[in-house]
């Protein structure tokens, strides 16, 4: 049996994965810290909590080698194993840990903090209340979940078996959780889902009247959105985002795949020709707006014509930036018996192969922003020192000297982009 954490402990999170781990291991910090726990390195740490990804197997083995290397630096701290690896394989990190909690179970931290010990495992199929407001830390940006989980079940993607079925808040306490974001100095929220555009089907109303009452939230300067999945990405959004002042002008909308034969395989829901038709309305209708995406190379049955069509589109797309990956076998999912499987170099090659080309677009997209004004939330001081930082709406990074009058923290001011560079943008107040 797992020993009780008793207070005035110290901990320290260590977090893999995607906003989603993000928000969680946020909240399970807020949680530490309300019941008095400090926050501290691995070496002085009485817990340590390690939230873990799934999405990939490189991802999942993380999870085990940074259990041992906790272990070697800090033999008495208490592991808390959670997130997507605890969800769906708890019974083998049971055996390295002292508490696993999964996706499912994050309200169970007040039960491990309250010492209330009913076992050691908590991961439960289901959230208890969906709509229950977690804490936040004070900040400038925020993430919001708007729901959980993911009924697609695309072929490759361990995601529905890590996070559960769909379920959506409700319009009510999203509203709430934003209001008390912005009183607490919030000025910009990202509201997250694994496929954003179906939410609240259930509850009889959609993404788009949530946005409409987001928008409507005084103090609130932006707001963005992930994920859009292409096959639920409709036009009404689209003009939602021409018309709402406070909704960004970036899309995320992932690929995977510009084969027609790949994208079925993956049981995506959409043709490329689809997918095309409403990147092109997006564009047409949002002035500068940016696009990124998510590409899965070396899937099974990809052939050479099938990459190269990948490649088609994203010279004719261009987008701002990419995240790319080697297809990755997963437990659960139908893809991993798909054959042929594609040969571990062929899947590096056509990687290094889009990654080059991505590479070429996004530095040429960078360079077409110099001489163009940008309004800039400024977030701080840069790294360097000299210079302060923030976004322009389309998400990219901006650096900027400033002067002694602006001290900006949260402030928008406009920027005149003078120099490009590979992942951001340098300009001067104007
Ligand atoms: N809900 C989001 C994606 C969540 S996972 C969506 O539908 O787009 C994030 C990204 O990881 C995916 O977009 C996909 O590109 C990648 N991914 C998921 N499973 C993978 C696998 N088995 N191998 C390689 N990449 C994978
Ligand atoms: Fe995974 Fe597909 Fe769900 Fe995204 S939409 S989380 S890729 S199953
Ligand atoms: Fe996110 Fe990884 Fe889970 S991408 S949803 S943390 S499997």
């Amino acid at each position: 049996m797992g020993e009780k954490i008793s207070d005035k402990m110290k901990f320290h999170i260590k977090t893999y994965g995607c906003q989603m781990n993000e928000r969680d291991s946020e909240k399970v910090y807020c949680i530490f810290k309300e019941y008095g726990f400090e926050e501290a390195s691995i070496q002085d740490a009485d817990v340590v909590v390690v939230n873990s990804c799934a999405v990939r197997e490189k991802a999942e083995s993380k999870i085990y080698s940074e259990i041992g290397r906790i272990k070697s630096i800090n033999k008495k701290a208490k592991i808390i194993a959670m997130g997507c690896v605890a969800q769906f394989n708890h019974k083998k990190l049971k055996t390295v840990s002292d508490f696993v909690v999964g996706t499912s179970s994050i309200d169970k931290f007040y039960r491990i903090v309250k010492n209330i010990e009913d076992g050691v495992v908590f991961v439960d199929e289901k959230m208890d209340n969906p709509d229950y407001i977690f804490p936040h830390k004070k900040g400038l940006n925020a993430f919001v979940d708007i729901m959980y989980g993911c009924n697609n079940f695309c072929t490759y993607c361990i995601v529905p078996f890590t996070r559960g079925r769909e379920i959506s808040r409700t319009k009510e306490s999203i509203i709430d959780e934003v209001k008390q974001l912005v009183d607490n100095g919030t000025k910009e929220v990202m509201l997250l889902g694994q496929n954003v555009n179906s939410y609240g089907h259930k509850l009889g109303y959609g993404f788009v009247d949530l946005l409409y009452e987001v928008d409507k939230i005084g103090g609130l300067e932006r707001v963005r959105f992930t994920t859009s999945h292409p096959k639920d990405f409709s036009k009404e959004l689209i003009y939602a985002m021409k018309e709402l002042k406070t909704v960004c002008e970036h899309i995320h909308l992932p690929l995977q795949s510009g084969s027609n034969k790949i994208l079925k395989l993956m049981r995506r829901g959409y043709t490329k020709e689809e997918y095309l038709e409403k990147v092109y309305l997006y564009k047409e209708q949002i002035a500068e707006g940016s696009i990124t995406t998510d590409i899965i190379v070396g899937f099974p049955q990809e052939t050479e014509e099938d990459f190269q069509e990948t490649l088609e589109i994203v010279k004719n797309v261009e987008y701002d930036t990419s995240f790319s990956f080697k297809y990755s076998k997963r437990p659960l999912t139908k893809a991993r018996e798909i054959e042929p499987q594609v040969d571990e170099d062929v899947k590096l090659r056509r990687l290094n192969e889009l990654q080059d080309l991505q590479a070429e677009i996004t530095q040429r997209k960078n360079k077409e922003q110099i001489g163009k004004v940008f309004d800039v939330l400024v977030e701080g001081k840069s790294k360097k020192g000299n210079m302060l930082y923030g976004r322009n709406r389309q998400n990219t990074v901006v650096n900027f000297d400033f002067k002694d009058n602006i001290n900006a923290r949260g402030d928008v001011v406009k920027v005149k982009i003078t120099k490009a560079l590979k992942h951001s943008l340098v300009g001067e107040l104007v």
